[in-house]
Order: structure tokens, then sequence, then C-alpha cells
């Protein structure tokens, strides 16, 4: 008997199966094409002949394919479904809170336990102490599932009950982190455009990064409490610099998309009147264009 089964093997299960094994679990898994488990049952694990029997070998199964839809097509079979009850489904796969919920109701009148959970890291990030797993739905079902997702991940976090709260943890991380990459690949352009090195840039983002991560704290305060008065930053001086954007694109003529769309939302909460308040104040204009 395995302690642990993981169904998905591309870069992430791959992943999770290796950091289930380097911390001396017996992990049993399954994939559509065999051949991507081939160099981890080299590794250890145990390579079972279909999904079903996966989920029989161990008392708790991770899943983690391309999508929520991929999931219903393995597990939604006569022999996955009975399979999976009394055993522990711990999902993740990258979803919406919308199709967590759905995934645990379709669990539970299957008679299995269900976690709902989404990664907040790459495949080669796995297994160390400052990686990131949101989870979220039944205490009971954490608690059976923490001992193998602490081995994924040294900061695990429970959301609570509310089984959406993962995914909608997980989609803001990532609406975050993406903002923040479409804004490098920008940033990548002004500095060639100017003949400067981009890798030296990154490096220079990395160490800095906890100035970032202070203004992100300091604007979801503002947005939480819609106190936008005494800013650190006027929006005005905001959109000044996403005017500056632009020009600097039209100057050194290179791609303009990235300024253009920052340049539209500033003008917007310019002309709601939002001038002198703080950057956070951004989102009254999102609430409105909803
Ligand atoms: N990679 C990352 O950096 C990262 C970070 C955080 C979260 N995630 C999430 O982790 C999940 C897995 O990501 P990944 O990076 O491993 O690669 P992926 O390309 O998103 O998923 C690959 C997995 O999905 C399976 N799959 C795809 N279509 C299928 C189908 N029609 N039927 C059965 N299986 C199918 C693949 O099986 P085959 O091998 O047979 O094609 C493989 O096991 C995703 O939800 C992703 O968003 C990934």
């Amino acid at each position: 008997m395995s302690e642990v089964s993981i169904i998905g093997l591309g870069p992430m299960g791959s992943a999770l199966a290796r950091a289930l094994l380097a911390n001396g679990k017996r992990v049993t898994v399954w994939n559509r094409t065999g051949a991507n488990a081939e160099p981890l049952v080299r590794e250890g694990t145990v390579l079972a002949p279909s999904a079903a029997s996966a989920i029989e070998a161990s008392p708790v199964t991770i899943i983690c394919v391309a999508n929520y839809e991929t999931s219903y097509k393995i597990l939604d079979t006569k022999e996955t479904v009975s399979a999976l009850a009394g055993r522990m489904l711990v999902q993740l796969s990258t979803g919406t809170p919308q199709q967590a919920r759905d995934n645990e109701t379709w669990a539970h009148k299957r008679g299995a336990d269900y976690l709902d959970g989404a990664i907040a890291a790459t495949p080669s990030q796995m297994g160390r102490p400052d990686t990131t797993i949101f989870t979220s739905g039944s205490n009971t079902a954490f608690r059976k599932s923490e001992p193998f997702l602490k081995d994924l991940a040294g900061n695990v976090l429970y959301l609570g009950e509310q089984v959406g709260s993962a995914s909608a943890y997980d989609l803001a991380f990532l609406a975050n982190l993406f903002g923040s990459m479409f804004g490098f690949v920008h940033a990548a352009r002004i500095l060639e455009s100017e003949g400067l090195r981009v890798d030296s840039f990154g490096s220079m983002m990395a160490d800095i990064a906890p100035i970032m991560g202070e203004i992100n704290k300091h604007n979801g305060q503002v947005m939480q409490s819609g106190m936008y008065e005494n800013p650190e930053s006027t929006m005005k001086t905001c959109a000044n610099t996403g005017e500056l954007f632009v020009q600097q694109a039209r100057e050194a003529q290179i791609n303009s998309e990235f300024p253009v769309f920052a340049q539209g939302l500033f003008r917007k909460a310019m002309a709601a009147g939002y001038g002198d308040e703080e950057f956070g104040a951004l989102i009254k204009v999102l609430r409105e264009n909803a």
C-alpha cells in the first residue's frame, strides 16, 4: 500500500512526486502518457496501470493536471468513482473558485473527502521552505492531507472551510504576478532600447523585492479601508509616470501596448477626480467598469 498517489505527471505533477519521494513517502503515480512516468519509476515510485488503480493504492490521491475539465475526464468514470469512495482527493490543478465549489460537491456526492489547493510556485521551486500552497475546504480534509502537502511546500496556507478561497487567492496571486511579468517584459524593452542588460535588472529586482511587497501591502490596506486620502503617491504623480512610459516608447520607437493600457486606466482615474488620492483608488474605476 502506498501512502499517497499522484495523478498527472506533467512538469508540476512530476515535481510533486519527486518532493514526496525525497521526504521518504511511498508514492504511486499514474499519467495518461505512460512514458512520463518512466524516470519516476526508476527513482522509486510505483506506476499504476490505471487512474482507478492509482486511487485504490493510497488513502490520499493528489491530482495535478492541465485543468479541472481534464481532471473530470480522468476521474469521472465508473472505476475511478468507485475507487474514490471513502478516500481523500486533493485537487492541485489550477482553476476558479466556482470550479472548486463544483468539484467539492462532485467529490462529496461520490463519498470522497475533498481538499482544494493551488500551487504558487514553479516545479523547480517545489519542496522548498518558502514555497507556498494555498488550500481550502473541510478542516478534516486539510488535516488528513497536511503531512503530504508539507513535503511539497514549506508554506502551506489553510484558508478555511470556504472551498473557493484557495483558487481565489491563487488567481489573485497570479494576477499580481502576471501584471508584474507583463511590466517586466516592457521594462526589458526600455533597457534594450538604451543598450542595457536585462539579466542584471532581473537580479536587481529580486534584491529589492521586499520594497515591492511593502507597496502591495500598503495599497491592500488602503483599498480594504477605503481611506484614499493622505497618499504616499498620488494618482496624479503615478499618472504622470504613465504618460512618460508612452513618451519613452514613442521616442525609442518600441512597442507601446503596455504603456497605452496603463495610460488608459490612469486617465479614467484622473477623469473621475481621484488625482489627489492614493494609487489604490484605481479600484474604484475597476468597480465602476464591471
Ligand atoms: N508548471 C508550473 O509552473 C505551474 C505552477 C503552478 C501551478 N501549475 C498547475 O499545475 C497543473 C499541471 O501543470 P503542469 O505544469 O504539470 O503542465 P500542464 O501542461 O498544465 O498539465 C500536464 C498534465 O495534464 C495532463 N493532461 C493534459 N490533457 C489531458 C487529457 N486530455 N487527458 C488526460 N490528461 C491530460 C498531462 O498528461 P499527458 O502527460 O498525458 O499529456 C499531464 O499530466 C496545471 O493546472 C497548472 O496550472 C503549474
